[in-house]
């Protein structure tokens, strides 16, 4: 099956009925409120992207969403019934899957056996029952090949592969165990650029195959690369929430870095030699996008 990545995915805004949709909501930790008032839809078959910078309220947002912290505000619904999931296991009965970037691997593990850690497939009757491990090895094989994720051996240790193929076989194993929505938290930020490229071809590849992704991160070229609608979080507000064909990569990218502080920035780096400020927008472009001026 086709698995490169869309560079120009549907622009069509979605008319279905969103898997999992936020109305206003919020949640605080005691006095501190990490999110508030923020709104979200996810569809099958499109690519969501939380976007916002450090303590934006990013893990907070996916934490509601994937049973293991609850909402303090709003409505949280879940094909369009109100939903408060007490644990992650809820989530996951409901097909919302969730790859942590901190992947919950055995690293010494065979992939194969990674790939159905905690629901292993077993044959014979009880108390004869054991794994069925000939047909773990095949099904794993073929569900990666599906997701176009070529490896090696599928004995090796899963420590052994690279942070994007980890990723990816996350990705396949999600799918692979009827996930509906796939949230992803930051899989592409501890990885450099070809290895980006591979995760992002596999977020293309679940989109294709009818999930709803949401996929968190710090980068709008990432994010632009497989996105349908873009969310930006700052400080646990929204303050963009745009369809793909109302935001330019380069407007994201301001509403990412802040206009004005990137404009300081760009300022700062011009004093220093060797810095090639080029290719950033111009300062004027950049001190334009301020807070009352977005999108929404
Ligand atoms: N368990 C908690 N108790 C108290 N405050 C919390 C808790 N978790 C998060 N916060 C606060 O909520 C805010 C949002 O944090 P969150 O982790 O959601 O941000 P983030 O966007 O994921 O950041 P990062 O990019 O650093 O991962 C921060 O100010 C954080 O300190
Ligand atoms: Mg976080």
């Amino acid at each position: 099956m086709a698995t490169t990545i869309e560079t120009t995915p549907d622009e069509t805004v979605p008319d279905g009925e969103p898997v999992v949709e936020l109305k206003a909501t919020g949640k605080a930790y005691g006095n501190i409120r990490a999110l508030h008032g923020v709104s979200l839809a996810v569809h099958p078959g499109k690519v969501t992207c939380v976007l916002g910078d450090n303590g934006a309220g990013k893990s907070t947002l996916i934490k509601i969403i994937s049973g293991l912290h609850q909402h303090t505000e709003g409505e949280f619904l879940v094909d369009n019934a109100p939903v408060r999931f007490t644990t992650p296991r809820e989530a996951l009965d409901k097909g919302i899957a969730t790859v942590y970037q901190d992947l919950a691997v055995v690293p010494l593990m065979p992939v194969w056996r990674n790939f159905f850690l905690g629901s292993e497939m077993t044959k014979g009757p009880w108390p004869l029952r054991r794994l069925d491990i000939e047909k773990m090895k095949k099904t794993a094989d073929e569900e990666l090949r599906n997701m176009g994720i070529v490896l090696d051996d599928l004995n090796q240790p899963i420590g052994t592969l690279s942070g994007g193929q980890r990723q990816s076989v996350a990705i396949a194993r999600a799918v692979f165990f009827g996930a509906r929505v796939l949230i992803l938290d930051e899989p592409t930020a501890a990885l450099g650029v070809k290895q980006s490229g591979v995760v992002l071809k596999y977020i293309a590849a679940a989109r294709d195959r009818g999930l709803g992704v949401i996929f968190i991160t710090h980068n709008p070229h990432h994010a632009y690369m497989v996105g349908d609608h873009f969310s930006v979080l700052r400080l646990g507000t929204m303050e963009l929430s745009a369809a793909r064909d109302q935001v330019s990569l380069e407007e994201l990218t301001n509403h990412m870095a802040g206009g004005t502080e990137l404009a300081a920035l760009k300022h700062e780096l011009a004093q220093v030699r060797g810095v090639d400020v080029e290719e950033l927008p111009e300062e004027e472009d950049l001190t334009a996008t301020t807070p009352e001026g977005t999108h929404s």
